[in-house]
């Protein structure tokens, strides 16, 4: 299946191993891998291969990133809070030349004014925040867009 350019990289970032630790009424309650094996199925649906990376590490992120073009056909990227400061994860993002959609479960525009700014704006094709969990079902129906996959 991999020569289908079906892959989908599902990229999270710091402080995302603790999801159900999050503030339930900002975050949903619910665990990462609670997340990711809601995301898988709404993959599956869509005909996408899914695969999962989380670290608290900036360096390992990036150093993912840089592998993520032999892993991967797609992007999808909630880097939490680096995604508001990390300079250093955007270079790594636009370095894969991979479409990618940038995910956030809470609204980040209606939050404070420094969750606003983003590193990834002008490299990625959506931005999509406030839906909790089926963010990332529109985040792969407009990847699987992209890559010709399923009916869209
Ligand atoms: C987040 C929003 C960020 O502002 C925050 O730092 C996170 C989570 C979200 O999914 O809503 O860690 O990316």
């Amino acid at each position: 299946m991999s020569s289908a350019h079906n892959r989908v990289a599902v990229l999270h970032g710091v402080n995302f191993d603790v999801l159900e630790r999050r503030d339930p009424a900002i975050y949903g309650g619910h665990s990462l891998s609670e997340l990711e094996r809601q995301i898988s199925g709404f993959a599956r649906e869509r005909g996408l291969e899914t695969i999962f990376f989380q670290t608290n590490s900036e360096g390992e992120f990036a150093e993912y990133l840089h592998r993520a073009p032999e892993l991967a056909d797609a992007i999808v990227i909630n880097a939490g809070a680096w995604t508001h400061y990390s300079r250093a994860i955007a270079d790594a993002l636009e370095l894969t030349g991979l479409p990618a959609v940038e995910v956030h479960l809470s609204d980040v525009e209606a939050r404070q004014d420094w969750r606003r700014d983003s590193v990834f704006d002008g490299l990625v094709v959506e931005k999509i925040s406030g839906k909790g969990a089926a963010g990332y079902a529109d985040a792969l129906d407009t990847l699987a867009r992209r890559l010709g996959v399923g009916d869209g």
